[in-house]
């Protein structure tokens, strides 16, 4: 019986094990047996491996995180490691391995692809950053979990009188920070791919203010740049980078809270949302993306379209070379950003 592979790396998101029970599912359906790989690539070289059966997927659907667990362990740093890898596919007797990640996690797919193993990506990410789809799974769970504590700030500042500022997360893109603004009717957005004027801002908070409103809600991605800055700058420890490179990020929201508190004497607040954002249950629209994209990745491996991650276009269920998916980052559409703006501190 032919064997598929199936392992979920990088941050965990909302909507992962519903990818995990469709592949099961279907792949049994097609004939295969499933494999789970434990922690993302860490399993493959530990040889860290079970079956998955219909016991095993049972009742996951709605659960967040992953049954698998997940590592931001980057294998690509040693050709060792490499190596280990090539053998551990080779000795499970995996024919094809379905790799569910961000931009890390699929970069090392699409360099073991290159390396000979068969490999059928899946798109996640809260960020939703990666090229090549139109939505990554996790995204709108996450941007619907913003936008509800948004709401429950809205509240808060209007009986006190205050500005909120909301930090969420995107390191690099803005996506959940405008979309959960616009849904939250946010008076400013601030993003990676727009440094933040900040004169502009208080003047404009000032405007509002006088004419009346006596609150003011302002949503912040962590990545977004204060003076040139961004938040990740701060911190030159090098514990604070991890294996892919990648900084932590945090404290832009509450620079920007003090900022604005001092120039404009308004009484200012913050909250970070932080990991709340990827914690809990996925949406049905994650869930139903998750269950799609599970699918379509057996049919991609059944098929022998290797090299390929599975894709969303105008709704439509497809698939792109993984090699496009990383090459670059999907920034925020400034088109969308175009209309948060409409809303900005009237
Ligand atoms: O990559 C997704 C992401 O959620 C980023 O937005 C955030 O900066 C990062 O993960 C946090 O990662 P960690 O779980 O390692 O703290």
């Amino acid at each position: 019986m032919k064997k598929i592979g199936i392992l979920t790396g990088g941050a965990d998101c909302p909507g992962l094990n519903s990818v995990i029970r469709a592949v099961v599912r279907k792949g049994m359906q097609e004939g295969y047996v499933v494999t789970g790989i434990k922690n993302g690539w860490t399993g493959l070289i530990d040889n860290d491996m079970r079956i998955l059966d219909l016991k095993a997927i049972s009742g996951i659907l709605d659960r967040g995180g992953t049954i698998l667990g997940t590592s931001r362990m980057n294998p690509l740093k040693d050709p060792q490691t490499v190596k280990v890898m090539k053998e551990n596919y080779k000795r499970s007797g995996i024919d094809a391995l379905i790799a569910v990640g961000g931009e890390d996690t699929l970069t090392v797919a699409f360099k073991m692809h290159q390396e000979g193993l068969k490999i059928v990506g899946v798109p996640k990410s809260i960020d939703n950053v990666l090229s090549g789809t139109d939505y990554t799974f996790g995204f709108d769970t996450a941007v619907n979990i913003a936008a509800e504590c948004i709401d429950r700030l809205h509240t808060t500042a209007e009986s006190h009188h205050r500005i909120m500022v909301v930090e969420v997360m995107g390191r690099y893109t803005g996506w959940v920070a405008v979309e959960a603004g616009i849904a939250g009717g946010a008076d400013f957005v601030l993003i990676p791919e727009m440094p933040i004027n900040i004169q502009e801002v208080c003047d404009a908070l000032r405007n509002r203010h006088k004419r009346g409103k006596t609150f003011s809600i302002i949503v912040v991605a962590e990545g977004a740049q204060l003076n040139g800055r961004c938040s990740s700058t701060w911190n030159e420890d090098e514990n604070n980078i991890d294996d892919f490179g990648h900084r932590r990020y945090g404290g832009i929201g509450e620079l920007l809270a003090k900022t604005i508190e001092k120039d404009t004497g308004y009484e200012t607040r913050v909250s970070v949302l932080g990991h709340i954002q990827r914690g809990g249950s996925p949406s049905a629209f994650d869930r139903v993306l998750g269950t799609r994209f599970g699918v379509k990745a057996v049919d991609l491996v059944k098929e022998g379209k290797f090299g390929k991650m599975v894709s969303l276009h105008s709704n439509k269920i497809r698939y792109v070379d993984i090699e496009e998916a990383v090459s670059k980052r999907k920034t925020v559409d400034l088109a969308l950003y175009d209309i948060a703006k409409v809303f900005f501190a009237e």
